[in-house]
Formats: structure tokens, C-alpha cells, sequence
């Protein structure tokens, strides 16, 4: 893949999937520098879905997540280790998917437009957790077993390179 990506015309969700993350694969491979394929993978899975926020929180080494490159509105810089969705997914290593975010308590608002989100951790190739990629939506309940499945794909292919 060079600039374009190519998004097939569906709104069946997987088969999205089957097409844009081999190109963002593709993509990422030929890149070494982390920041460079983070912001590309956060915009390509902007464009490719339309979700309402997706971006990174990067292990600081200090107690914290940092916030990386992201596609939406502007979001919360710092998220403690033990706070919201994102520390949870980084304390216990899982994805983590809520459909309705005001039912998960600890849950840190960066905009009342999000609904449901699901929070991926990623791992570096030592397998030490070093972040989490985070997408919201502003539909309630917009993420199932599917989203886990692609994008816990897609974070594995980045681990290598980290
Ligand atoms: N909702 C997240 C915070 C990050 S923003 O949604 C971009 C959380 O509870 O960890």
C-alpha cells in the first residue's frame, strides 16, 4: 500500500477487517519508526470505520499512560495505571470491551459523545506490555468479538517492531 487505502463498500464490519488490515500491515512493515505507524494506523482505522475516537496511551515508566497519536477530538494526556478502561486493559494485559461506558465504574469521560469502546493492549516483542490502543464509539454496544479479533491482530504485527 502506498497513500491510498481501499475500503470496500459494506458495513459488514469483518469484511472490512479482511480488506484494510492487511494494508495496514503492509503499510507499518515497511516503516520502522513507532510514532510514524502509530498515527497511520489510528487514521486508516478512522477512515476505513468512522469510529468517533481511535489513539494510543503509551507506558510512561512512571505509573502512567501517555497519550500517543490518535485520530478525534482532543482526549485526555495522562491516564494513571489504575484508572479507567485503559489501565485496566494495561493492569490485566486484556482487551477490554464495554458496551455501554457509563456502566463501567472508573470509566474517564474524555467526551460524553462516547458510548462503548473497546481497549487493546499491546506488547512489545519480550512481551512486556508497553501501551494500549483505544476506540470509541458513539453508538452504545458497537464493538464485539470481531473488533478483538482484528485489532489484537493488527497490534501483534506492530509488537514486532517496537
Ligand atoms: N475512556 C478512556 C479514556 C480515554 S478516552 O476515551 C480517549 C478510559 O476510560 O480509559
Amino acid at each position: 500500500m502506498a497513500e491510498n487505502l481501499y475500503i470496500p463498500e459494506t458495513t459488514e464490519r469483518a469484511k472490512i477487517y479482511e480488506v484494510v488490515i492487511p494494508q495496514i500491515e503492509a503499510l507499518i512493515s515497511s516503516e520502522t519508526d513507532l510514532i510514524a505507524n502509530l498515527a497511520n494506523i489510528s487514521a486508516a482505522l478512522k477512515q476505513a470505520f468512522g469510529f468517533y475516537w481511535v489513539g494510543f496511551y503509551m507506558d510512561n515508566q512512571a505509573g502512567e499512560l501517555l497519550l500517543g497519536p490518535f485520530q478525534g477530538p482532543i482526549a485526555c494526556t495522562r491516564i494513571r495505571y489504575d484508572r479507567g478502561v485503559c489501565g485496566h486493559s494495561f493492569s490485566s494485559k486484556q482487551t477490554v470491551i464495554v458496551p455501554n461506558v457509563d456502566e463501567f465504574p472508573g470509566h474517564i469521560a474524555c467526551s460524553s459523545a462516547s458510548k462503548s469502546e473497546i481497549v487493546v493492549p499491546m506488547f512489545n516483542p519480550k512481551g512486556e506490555i508497553c501501551g494500549v490502543l483505544d476506540v470509541d464509539s458513539d453508538l452504545l454496544n458497537d464493538f464485539s468479538e470481531v473488533d478483538k479479533i482484528w485489532l489484537e491482530k493488527l497490534l501483534k504485527a506492530l509488537g514486532t517492531k517496537i
